[in-house]
């Protein structure tokens, strides 16, 4: 068959690593999925900027909207971010055109995936979105694929690198805050604008999806509690430390008896629990489900050539020829965040990890 066509929106961290791992390893992607893949076109907003990459091998869009619409691609890779502008309008005008669309854009979804999804739906293209939670980890297709035959009660992890990586390092080196951050951003990890990482909505709008795929409801990051790292001080680390706990910033969402329950925040969790010991830039996802018990899958969260490899696992399902119903299930049955139902425990959240 003719090789796919992949046009790349955004070079960054991410969109220049997919580039990448596709001139890399294209040999043997053609050779898993049965089809050549090659980039085509690119876009970001400086074509002069030195990326490690040469640019000048494909079609150039200074708009990613025109490239959605104009350029000879049969996947968009939306790698540029944000829940609106640029990101959202190119989304929009390559699903209306058919063109399959891949994307790592968390925020994008939360707000816009119902809505995307049934564009997507319409113009019988796929949207996929392995990398928009937990970077490396397949999480995505774990629940979509491999939870088929199980009724999942709650699923919850540590689902921001970035915050992980700020509370590993300030316990292990007793740097601070400000400074973890910095590096943070340095190597990749963090938001365009990282107060999305540390005051927990990059890791409400990871569990927004989450709960979607896990419970088989309307994508809404409306109903989360949420609460950042923001407070947490050397101070609350060696307290936690002292009584026998590691503080991570934890996304749960669980079934009760009044709806799913969604919440983030920071979470005293005992030493002795396997979640104690994901450090940096790891995040770890546990699942529950009826007949197969407790999965957990541990990997990269954030970085580069981590959250490429699930973009390009994404590309591979289309070139494939798979295709498959994506967000915007029928019944809405979140309910609003209950507090109370949390213990509060020495000036952090406790729950029980068995
Ligand atoms: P970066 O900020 O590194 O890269 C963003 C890219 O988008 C840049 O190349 C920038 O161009 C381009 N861009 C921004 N605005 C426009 C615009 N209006 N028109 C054209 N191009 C534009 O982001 P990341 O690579 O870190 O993240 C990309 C996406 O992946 C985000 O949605 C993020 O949440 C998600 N993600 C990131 C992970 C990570 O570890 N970094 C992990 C998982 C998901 P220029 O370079 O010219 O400025
Ligand atoms: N900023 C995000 C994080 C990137 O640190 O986890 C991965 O989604």
């Amino acid at each position: 068959a003719e090789a796919l066509k992949v046009g790349v929106a955004g070079l960054g961290t991410v969109g220049t690593s997919v580039v990448q791992l596709l001139e890399k390893h294209g040999t043997q992607i053609a050779r898993k999925t049965g089809r050549a893949v090659t980039v085509t076109a690119v876009s970001a907003r400086s074509r002069t900027k030195d990326r490690g990459i040469d640019v000048s091998i494909f079609d150039w869009f200074s708009d990613p909207v025109e490239m959605a619409k104009q350029a000879d691609i049969d996947i968009f890779v939306e790698l540029i971010g944000g829940d609106t502008g640029a990101a959202e309008d190119s989304v929009r005008a390559a699903l209306a055109r058919g063109v399959h669309v891949v994307t790592a854009n968390k925020a994008l979804l939360a707000r816009h995936g119902v809505d995307l999804a049934e564009v997507a739906e319409e113009n019988n293209a796929c949207l996929n979105y392995e990398a928009a939670v937990a970077g490396g980890i397949p999480i995505v297709k774990t629940l979509r694929e491999s939870m088929t035959g199980n009724d999942v009660s709650r699923v919850y992890g540590i689902l921001n690198g970035t915050c992980n990586y700020i509370l590993t390092r300030m316990e292990a080196d007793g740097i601070s805050f400000e400074d973890c951050l910095a590096d943070a951003q340095r190597l990749g990890y963090a938001e365009a604008d990282p107060t999305f990482d540390i005051e927990g909505n990059d890791t409400a709008h990871k569990l927004a999806i989450l709960t979607s795929l896990a419970f088989g409801t309307r994508i809404s990051s409306d109903n989360i509690y949420m609460e950042g790292i923001t407070s947490i001080a050397t101070a609350d680390i060696q307290a936690a430390d002292e009584l026998g706990f590691r503080i991570k910033l934890l996304g749960v969402a669980q079934r009760t008896e009044t709806g799913i329950e969604q919440r983030v925040h920071p979470t005293m969790v005992p030493k002795s629990s396997a979640i104690a010991r994901i450090d940096g830039v790891l995040n770890a996802v546990a699942v529950d489900g009826d007949f197969v018990g407790e999965i957990v899958l541990v990997g990269p969260g954030a970085g580069g050539n981590a959250t490429a490899s699930s973009v390009v696992a994404d590309i591979g399902d289309i070139a494939r020829g798979d295709k498959t119903l994506v967000l915007g299930m029928p019944a809405a049955d979140l309910k609003p965040y209950e507090r109370a139902r949390m213990r509060l425990h020495e000036g952090g959240y406790y729950i029980r990890l068995s």
